[in-house]
């Protein structure tokens, strides 16, 4: 087990870079099984989720290799169809294969994917979306079969606008005659940068970013050599780290246009926050003021991979704040540990009530998810004495080396393996 020991009440202070986004590179990785030529993603964060996926990745068949922060990947050789049920199950994101892996083999098998446990996540969505390319779906002994024999464009209306339902329909026509158009897609921005991708490797996709992504089908797509996106998730954090300990920070290479959401939130906390091209800076108050209420949604809503961080803000600030968790039904999981660092959080259902504390303390506390574990890093930065965060596995998931990067703003943060 993977520990993160924090010494509290250390001021955060220094200019970091932001890594690529977990929530890119992970589609990315995906959509290279749509070519038998070489993909490189550049400057790839070296993440647990990225390691399953090109584990994944090789067990169907593909050479994935990394040199530095290049990942690359050829598909050249790919002979499965079939999704490794133990590495799925590790990562949610296996299902963005079935996509490609239906448009190269008309045919996949997978079960039911893993990931964090914020919800139940279910995959109805991906499916109705392939259903209405042609593919024909049935389900036996926990696999989902689907057969794309009869695959062709089609129009896709989702009900919801699902992040990987909408970036699978995409993978799934980028290689069908005709045009497809999804309706209400997830207008996330690691979704325009899936379709800047694919259009690199010469595709014809257009509208991503927006509700209505058009797809023109192309005969074939050949390699291309691709920088992902920043991570406007690690920058909230990285932010959210500066805002806890009364610190500033500069991030460079930040996705600002895509962070309004939570630079505003910051900003109503007390924070001044000045951006200029992809370079942010941020000086924090001593003491935070509680924002009123804070409510999740799809983009450009405040994103539910920062909720969490900025519960545990609320936790110190002056005030009392509402978190209303729209998106996944099961995110306030780590409530209680912040509670027992002396926090005042009440939760019912999608609803927490934070009542702000002059100051938390120390305690031994664990992660339930990779959002949440970063949560409790950062609470342990402002609380008194040290604070242990258990299974740092899970922030492993998404974070590259977390502890390092935090040290080197001068925080104290420690690995500690048992
Ligand atoms: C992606 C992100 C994740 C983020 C989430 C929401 C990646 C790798 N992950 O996850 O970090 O938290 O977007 O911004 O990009 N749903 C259904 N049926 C489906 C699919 C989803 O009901 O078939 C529900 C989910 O249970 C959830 C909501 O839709 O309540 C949002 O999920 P979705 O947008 O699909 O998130 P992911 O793509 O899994």
């Amino acid at each position: 087990m993977e520990s993160f020991i924090v010494e509290g009440g250390r001021r955060i202070e220094g200019t970091l870079r932001v890594d690529s986004a977990k929530n890119a590179v992970l589609p990315l990785m995906a959509a290279s099984v749509l070519t038998d030529e070489p993909v490189t993603l550049t400057a790839a964060p070296d993440i647990a989720d990225v390691r399953s996926m090109a584990d994944i990745l090789s067990v169907l068949g593909a050479e994935v290799s990394r040199q530095g922060g290049d990942i690359h990947i050829v598909c050249g050789g790919l002979r499965s169809w079939e999704l490794p049920d133990g590495l799925s199950k590790q990562i949610r994101s296996s299902i963005f294969l079935l996509g490609p892996v239906l448009s190269r083999f008309r045919r996949a098998t997978v079960t039911f994917p893993g990931g964090c446990e914020i919800g139940l996540r279910p995959i109805d969505l991906h499916l109705t979306g392939l259903k209405c390319l042609g593919v024909e779906i049935s389900e036996e002994g926990g696999l989902i079969h689907c057969d794309g024999r009869n695959m062709r464009a089609g129009e896709i209306h989702f009900d919801y606008p699902s992040v990987g339902a909408t970036e699978n329909a995409m993978m799934a026509a980028v290689l069908l005659e005709g045009e497809t158009v999804i309706h209400n897609a997830a207008r996330e921005p690691e979704i325009a940068d899936l379709q800047n991708f694919i259009n690199a490797m010469g595709g014809c996709v257009s509208g991503a970013g927006g509700q209505t992504i058009r797809i023109r089908g192309v005969k074939r797509l050949r390699g291309a050599r691709w920088k992902p996106m920043p991570d406007r998730i690690a920058a909230g954090t990285l932010m959210a780290a500066a805002a806890i300990t009364g610190g500033e920070i500069i991030l460079t290479d930040a996705p600002c246009g895509d962070m309004v959401a939570v630079t505003a939130k910051m900003r109503e906390m007390g924070c001044r926050i000045c951006e200029e091209g992809d370079r942010l800076c941020l000086k924090a108050p001593e003491r935070l003021k509680a924002f009123s209420v804070l409510q999740t949604q799809p983009h450009p809503g405040f994103p539910t991979d920062m909720q969490v961080q900025m519960l545990a803000l609320l936790c110190t600030a002056e005030g009392t704040g509402v978190v209303v968790e729209n998106v996944f039904e099961n995110r306030f999981t780590h409530a209680g540990d912040l509670n027992r660092m002396g926090a005042h959080i009440l939760c019912s259902g999608r609803t927490a009530v934070v009542q702000g504390m002059p100051r938390l303390y120390g305690a031994r506390v664990t992660a339930r998810d990779l959002r949440g574990g970063a949560a409790l890093v950062l609470a342990g930065m402002r609380a008194e004495g040290v604070t242990q965060v258990d299974r740092a596995e899970l922030i492993d998931r998404g974070y590259d080396h977390l502890e390092r990067q935090l040290t080197a703003l001068g925080a104290n943060v420690i690995r500690r393996t048992t």
